[in-house]
């Protein structure tokens, strides 16, 4: 049986024995680097630096309510607006796992500028089991690099310090529970952002279009789950396909992508079935999506696939 608090106490002391010096941390306000870094900055305080990278790939609104909730915590919090170098960077890359090097490798370098700003020696990550798990840390295949394993470069100079490696997702929830940090309930959001739900040419246009779905389905689904129509799904998002089909809008044919929502129920991430959720929230969702996103998209599909032989995210 895990005990949280347990657990807290012995991370804080093991961190305390560790972190000799100016640590950095990456915070992307997702449950496992928010705990991360709020315990590590109850270990070593102001030894600890928080960085956030804005790399443009965020959902709506989140940006704004990451900086509160870290600066509500007393932690020492640096952002670094990168969306411009992380699409340009992108230029061309479609490939799902040489966009995820990209993403790491570009997080990785903007780290070691602040790091250098602020002469941190050690690295804390919120790296969890699944993430490492599902890199090839073990006996298994590749699937995907998760972006906090991937995209480390050989000639990191910093000493990489991983306090919930051990940990799966609902013991990391737990542990936000107890530290009382309003993380605790949200769905898990993958580290590449909206990129990895970006299939094809990664634009701000295009990521624009993924932004505003994900927002329609997750304030659909929400509302939804409020009235008591359906149970909310443990990660529920859209993502866009680079196929396009034909549609009319008003008498006009458009020729736009396709969106896809997905919806699925979970213990860790590591296996999933998809959600049956009511045709009327879907149509609902269906119908706010192209009349936001006019012309762009004309075609909304729900993906009913299990995990395996499906991952939860698209790429
Ligand atoms: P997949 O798509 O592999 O995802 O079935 C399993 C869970 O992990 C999330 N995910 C990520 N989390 N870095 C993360 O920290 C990543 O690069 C990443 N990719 C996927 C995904 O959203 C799901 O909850």
């Amino acid at each position: 049986m895990f005990d949280a608090e347990e657990f807290i106490a012995e991370s804080i002391e093991s961190l305390k024995a560790t972190i000799d010096d100016v640590a950095i941390i990456a915070c992307s306000g997702g449950v496992d680097s928010t705990v991360a870094a709020v315990i590590a900055n109850q270990a070593v305080g102001d030894l600890l630096h928080c960085v956030y990278v804005d790399t443009g790939f965020m959902r709506k609104n989140e940006t704004e309510q990451i900086e509160a909730l870290l600066e509500a915590q007393g932690i020492n919090l640096v952002t670094v607006k990168a969306a411009d170098r992380y699409f340009e960077a992108l230029k061309g890359v479609t490939e799902p796992e040489q966009k995820r090097k990209v993403i790491g490798e570009l997080f990785i370098r903007i780290f070691e500028d602040e790091q250098k700003k602020c002469g941190a020696k050690y690295l804390v990550q919120g790296t969890i089991a699944p993430d490492w798990i599902e890199s090839g840390g073990g006996v298994r295949d590749t699937i995907k690099s998760h972006h906090n394993v991937g995209g480390l470069p050989e000639d990191m100079t910093l000493s990489v310090v991983e306090p919930l490696r051990d940990l799966y997702k609902d013991e990391v929830r737990e542990l936000a529970r107890t530290l009382d940090i309003n993380v605790a309930e949200r769905q898990p959001f993958p580290g590449p952002g909206l990129a990895v739900r970006t299939l094809g040419d990664l634009t701000p246009e295009r990521v624009a279009v993924v932004r505003e779905a994900c927002a329609i389905v997750e304030e659909e689904f929400e509302a939804a789950a409020e009235r008591g129509e359906m149970e909310i799904p443990w990660q529920y998002f859209a993502a866009l396909l680079p196929v396009r089909s034909v549609g009319v809008h008003g008498d006009v044919r458009a020729y736009g992508e396709t969106i896809v929502v997905r919806a699925v129920q979970s213990m860790d991430g590591m296996s999933a079935r998809y959600s049956e959720i009511p045709h009327k929230i879907l149509q609902k969702i269906s119908t706010r999506i192209t009349n936001t996103v006019k012309g762009a998209v004309n075609r909304v599909v729900y993906d009913i696939t299990h995990k395996p032989p499906g991952t939860i995210e698209w790429e």
